[in-house]
């Protein structure tokens, strides 16, 4: 089918080079001339582990080509709208880009067409944007409001585009249902050639599954679909914020959060995901969709006071880090500390809302030497702290620090050379704020490591043990 993308962000840069190599005849636009220009030339603007590789192959054979909006509307049966829905300064998303497309649509469409909502929107925008189309159409349109939410991870966008959880679609009629089975169909079925893994991998979660698993799909109405989307983003970020309060009782009381989150998400119904305790989630997503749930429920007048407390929760997860720090370092003026990770989570460059980028900041303000490494995000962290010294690598920034602070659990961490570190750095002093590394290692490496979740006097205990051993 012919397939029109508007907004080649991480949502629709993903989907629609994704669209193309399941088989469709994808036009993808954008209003950023820039980026547009950067993808005909083969360039990425931002960093998606295997997306390079699929929209190079699906451009050259033509399926995936980086038209204006105006051309792809024209050409498309079906239009996703993945454009942006940044928060507004009252937390609401700012929808006037939906807006903007839904009357250029109107203006320029003709016949049936499928308008389908990719981004993540308040409940009831597909009505207002039947509404909108309505009022403006002039060529005669047919039209039909779809609402697709995406459950795309970044960092894993391409693998959760191939093997989705669920598929959901909101429609008001069977023909959209059956016009967006077809789109989706080979992703239904499983028929395709995954590009990550070749042959379809079993779902680690379903001890049944095989490989090739094939999504269920789930037809609802359009506000039902709206909601799922913004009800999921909510559930996880309430599931982080949650076991980020018990952490918080574990170190007050010498539990251990990693023991806990293991007993709790062995429970079926829970589920060990979305358990780590840290500096808590950031990214474009959660922290602007709680947001604009909240807004939203307060305009139907439902309370929403349980998701306010889960955004208040992940707020104060930087102030507390920061103290932690403090406690270690005693005074942070002055002192040379090294941050390994910046992306707001591995496999990006993502920096937006991350909490490792206010932890910088606010280092920085209390005046200690910040010199950071990320693989991916420094470029992206320097536009948001200008002043921010970024190393080629984890060493360069270790050397001469008297803390070295784990941010980002990029897998390359896994792999340092303790030893080497040992002998390059002021003081020998590791605060994990993802509980990524090996507490055993480092004590043994001669290290004092400092985590999330666990008592000091625990620590000391654990340290103490290992050495004797
Ligand atoms: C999230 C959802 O997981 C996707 O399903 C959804 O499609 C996407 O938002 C979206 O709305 O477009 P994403 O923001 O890419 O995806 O990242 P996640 O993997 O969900 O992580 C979000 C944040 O939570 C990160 O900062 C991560 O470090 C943090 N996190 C995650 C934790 O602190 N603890 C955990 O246990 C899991």
């Amino acid at each position: 089918m012919e397939l029109a993308i508007v907004g080649a962000g991480h949502v629709g840069l993903t989907t629609g080079a994704c669209l193309a190599d399941i088989g469709h005849q994808v036009f993808c636009s954008d209003c950023d001339i820039h980026k547009l220009n950067m993808l005909r030339a083969g360039q990425m603007p931002f960093f998606e582990p295997h997306l390079a590789s699929i929209i190079a192959r699906n451009s050259v054979v033509g399926r995936l080509q980086f038209t204006s909006t105006e051309e792809a509307v024209d050409r498309a049966r079906a239009v996703f709208i993945c454009v942006g829905t940044p928060p507004l300064e009252n937390g609401e998303a700012d929808l006037s880009a939906i807006e903007h497309l839904a009357r250029l649509i109107a203006q320029r469409a003709r016949g049936y067409r499928l308008v389908i909502e990719k981004s993540t929107v308040p409940v009831q925008t597909g009505r207002q944007l039947q509404r909108h189309l309505a009022l403006y159409n002039s060529n005669g349109l047919e039209c039909e409001i779809v609402s697709s939410p995406e459950f795309l991870r970044e960092g894993s966008a391409v693998e959760d585009f191939f093997h989705p959880d669920r598929i959901v679609i909101g429609v008001e009629s069977p023909r959209a249902a059956q016009e967006m089975q077809q789109i989706y169909a080979p992703l239904l079925d499983q028929t395709f050639v995954c590009p990550v893994h070749k042959v379809c991998p079993p779902d680690p979660r379903d001890p049944s599954d095989s490989g090739g698993r094939k999504p269920p799909l789930l037809v609802t109405d359009i506000n039902s679909a709206e909601l799922v989307k913004h009800a999921s983003n909510s559930f996880l970020a309430m599931k982080i914020s949650f076991i980020n309060l018990i952490a918080d009782l574990c170190e007050a009381t010498g539990a251990d959060i990693a023991k806990v989150a293991e007993g709790i998400g062995l429970d079926r119904r829970i589920g060990p995901a979305f358990l780590q305790p840290g500096i808590g989630f950031g990214g474009f997503c959660f922290p602007k969709d709680l947001q604009s749930f909240v807004r939203i429920a307060e305009k139907f007048g439902c309370d929403f006071s349980l998701l306010r407390e889960t955004e208040k929760v992940n707020l104060q997860r930087v102030g507390r880090f920061v103290e932690k720090v403090r406690q270690e370092l005693w005074v942070l003026r002055g002192k040379k500390i090294a941050v390994w990770g910046l992306a707001f989570k591995p496999d990006t460059d993502d920096v937006r809302y991350a909490p490792s980028v206010r932890i910088v900041q606010r280092l920085l303000a209390e005046g200690a030497e910040v010199r950071a490494y990320d693989p991916q995000a420094s470029a992206n962290a320097r536009c948001q702290i200008p002043e921010l010294v970024c190393c080629s690598d984890p060493y360069a920034a270790a050397r001469g620090a008297e803390a070295i602070l784990l941010l980002t659990e990029w897998e390359e961490f896994r792999e340092v050379d303790w030893a080497r570190v040992r002998d390059i750095v002021e003081r020998p002093l590791v605060v994990d704020g993802r509980n990524f590394l090996s507490r055993e290692n480092l004590a043994s490496q001669g290290f004092r490591y400092v985590d999330v979740g666990r008592s000091l006097l625990e620590r000391r205990e654990a340290s103490l043990h290992s050495n004797s051993q």
